[in-house]
């Protein structure tokens, strides 16, 4: 394991950075000591997390962005290459997800995990690989989740399966154009289970419904450890799927 000390001092953004695995991950990048921008629709709780990292010395960039608006997404990135000159590492995470049964879900809510999910990611990726073209090392880290993986009988989660289905293949077949280009970005995405955020709808005991049934769910920490490890590992390390699930179930 080489280490973080080569990315000290580069800049990363994070999408989705004002709650759950986003907020822990600018956290411990900020700790290790990146750049970090932030992105969410939150802009107060991204403003409280500005102030908690810069007590400790962090640099934070808050650009308050909704991902469904195209003209947010272009303006978010003006103003991290205006204010840091681009982006080192584009942590891909922002994303929603309703559970249920298909039938009863409504259109609104498909386009908005399209959206937000897909679209705003394969944007962000476009950009982050412009901005880390002319870089000695880039990495771009997708959200994506266990959902990518399989759609198993009985899934009420279908459509957003169906989203993090497509995040898995815009990944490897992105890989796959930057090999072929010989470039020095790499692309990877972990795909975590449970994990007791908002998303999952933690309940009053800290524990998510689906995780009340499954047993201890992930913690945000977790998953920011995780990514530690895939920009720790050598510049000749590419690491394509971290699959992580609760150990008990
Ligand atoms: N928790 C799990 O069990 C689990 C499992 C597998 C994968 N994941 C994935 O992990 C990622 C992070 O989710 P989480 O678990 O940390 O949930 P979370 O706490 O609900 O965080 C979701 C983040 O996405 C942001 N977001 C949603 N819509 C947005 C929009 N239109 N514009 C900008 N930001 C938007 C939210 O910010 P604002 O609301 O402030 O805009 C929030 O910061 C997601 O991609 C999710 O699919 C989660």
């Amino acid at each position: 394991m080489v280490g973080m000390d080569r990315w000290k001092g580069k800049v990363a953004l994070v999408t989705g950075a004002s709650s759950g695995i986003g907020r822990a991950t600018a956290v411990m990048l900020a700790k290790e000591g990146m750049k970090v921008a932030v992105c969410a629709r939150r802009a107060e709780r991204l403003q409280q997390l500005k102030k908690e990292l810069e007590a400790g010395g962090a640099k934070v960039l808050v650009i308050p962005t909704d991902l469904q608006k195209e003209a947010d997404i272009h303006d978010m990135w003006k103003s991290v290459r205006k204010e840091w000159g681009g982006v080192d590492v584009l942590i891909n995470n922002a994303g929603l997800g309703w559970g249920g049964a298909l039938v009863r879900r409504t259109d609104a809510e498909f386009r908005q995990m399209l959206e937000v999910n897909v679209l705003a990611l394969t944007i962000c990726i476009r950009e982050a690989i412009l901005d880390m073209a002319n870089r000695d090392e880039g990495y771009i880290i997708n959200i994506s989740s266990m959902g990518a993986h399989s759609m198993r009988p009985g899934n009420k989660n279908v459509f957003y399966g169906g989203t993090k289905h497509a995040v898995k293949a815009i990944t490897e077949g992105v890989r796959s154009e930057l090999v072929e280009r010989q470039s020095k970005t790499k692309i990877g995405m972990i795909s975590p289970g449970i994990v007791a955020t908002e998303i999952a709808e933690v309940g009053s005991r800290g524990r998510t419904s689906a995780a009340a049934r499954a047993g201890t769910p992930l913690e945000s920490d977790d998953i920011a450890d995780i990514i530690r490890f895939m920009l720790s590992a050598h510049p000749r390390v590419q690491i394509h799927d971290v699959l992580v699930r609760p150990s008990s179930g």
